[in-house]
């Protein structure tokens, strides 16, 4: 039988516009299964020769540095937006209007009003969405929730996490779009590193209420390499937060863009009556489990490696242990879209939880700002 074809327009060709294409090659031979098959059509980018030069890269027989073409193009069927903050919110609602699916990157837009409204309008006009919030479709992320679902760790508590990089520690790093709160948002370390564990607390812990935070902001002043000036940041680097969930569940977050040797340190501790989870991005594959009704001489956390039966791990690999990487996650977020498209399942984070992360971060940030605490909108 011949399977259902998605023609895929990309948009933005940056860091993750890459990790995207590298998984719409990728997903077919991992998912046989699928209920659908991408297939690239055209490629995005500014100005029009880069455009042309990364669409020959990634296998894209066409290309415009017009993303309104695209859109419209009848051959799209995805518009899949790589590109920064500020352009979303358009780039989504024309998509939205044009009657095709849309696969976003993380932070949705500049804030929780727009992804609201991105929110409703893919509701209303009945297409699929996906938001790239990566690692909380991992493997061990699943099995976390299971344990979770199945009251292995009792009656939840307490959550703890932590996402820490240390991409602009360097004083001299230069500015870019993301310090820039007309292109990348008011949120800086909360919107490219803490949005992650926003979702990861969405999925596993409660829905986050109310917050009270407090924002760093280390280096000032940045060399726009553009001009050679010093550039105001509009952002922070460092967010520190205390949360609380709907379900009576409270927490704590800390996320900073300038912490010296972190290079992925997204890392969670998951609190229950009963036991704990934990985890740590820097070593992906490992969920550490602990259940304190064991017999007292043997109690302790067990580290188990992610394995085939964690789906969709042996999709990749059939060895427990070998492990999946940052790239596969983006083989998982479209072979769900996939799948959405094919047969109406909902994806595990669509727009309605980018609206709901970007509502949080509103919050933290006006919290900040305030000096107390701020219920989320
Ligand atoms: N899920 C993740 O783990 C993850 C990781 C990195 C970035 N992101 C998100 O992905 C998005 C892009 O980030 P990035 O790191 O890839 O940025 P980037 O700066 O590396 O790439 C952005 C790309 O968009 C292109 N672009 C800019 N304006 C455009 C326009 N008008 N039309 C078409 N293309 C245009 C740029 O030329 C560039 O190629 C952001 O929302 C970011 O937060 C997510």
């Amino acid at each position: 039988m011949t399977k259902k074809t998605l023609g895929i327009g990309l948009i933005g060709a940056g860091f993750i516009g890459r990790a995207h294409a590298f998984g719409y090659h990728t997903m077919p031979a991992v998912f046989a299964n699928a209920g659908a098959l991408p297939v690239l059509k055209v490629m995005c980018d500014t100005p029009a020769a880069r455009a042309k030069q990364v669409a020959d890269e990634l296998g894209f027989p066409c290309s415009t540095d017009d993303w309104r073409k695209l859109v419209n193009d009848p051959e799209v069927d995805i518009v899949d937006i790589c590109a920064p903050s500020n352009l979303h919110r358009e780039i989504a609602l024309a998509a939205i209007a044009a009657g095709k699916h849309v696969y976003c990157e993380k932070p949705v837009g500049l804030g929780g009003a727009e992804a609201t409204e991105i929110a409703a309008a893919a509701k209303k006009k009945g297409i699929k969405t996906q938001v790239g919030f990566s690692y909380a479709r991992h493997p061990v992320i699943g099995l976390a929730k299971k344990l979770i679902d199945e009251g292995a760790l009792g009656k939840l508590i307490h959550m703890r996490w932590t996402y820490n990089e240390d991409y602009m520690s360097d004083p001299a790093a230069p500015f870019t779009w993301r310090n820039d709160a007309k292109l990348g948002s008011r949120a800086g370390a909360l919107g490219d590193l803490g949005a992650h564990g926003l979702a990861i607390t969405g999925v596993l812990a409660g829905e986050i209420s109310a917050v009270c935070a407090r924002t760093v902001l280390a280096t000032p002043k940045r060399k726009d390499p553009a001009t050679g000036e010093l550039r105001q940041v509009d952002n922070e680097d460092v967010t520190d937060c205390l949360f609380e969930c709907s379900n009576g569940v409270t927490g704590i977050f800390s996320t900073s863009r300038i912490a010296c040797g972190s290079k992925m340190h997204l890392s969670f501790e998951l609190v229950g009556s009963q036991g704990t989870v934990r985890w740590n991005a820097e070593r992906y594959n490992e969920l550490d489990y602990y259940d304190s009704r064991e017999p007292k001489d043997r109690q302790g956390f067990r580290t188990i490696f992610a394995n085939a039966s964690h789906a969709p791990y042996g999709n990749f690999c059939p060895a427990p242990g070998h492990g999946i990487g940052f790239n596969d996650f983006k083989v998982i977020e479209i072979y769900e879209l996939m799948e959405a498209i094919a047969s109406g399942k909902r994806v595990l984070t669509d727009m309605d939880d980018g609206a709901r992360v970007g509502r949080i971060m509103d919050a933290v940030l006006d919290s900040a700002d305030k000096r107390a605490w701020v219920s989320v909108g």
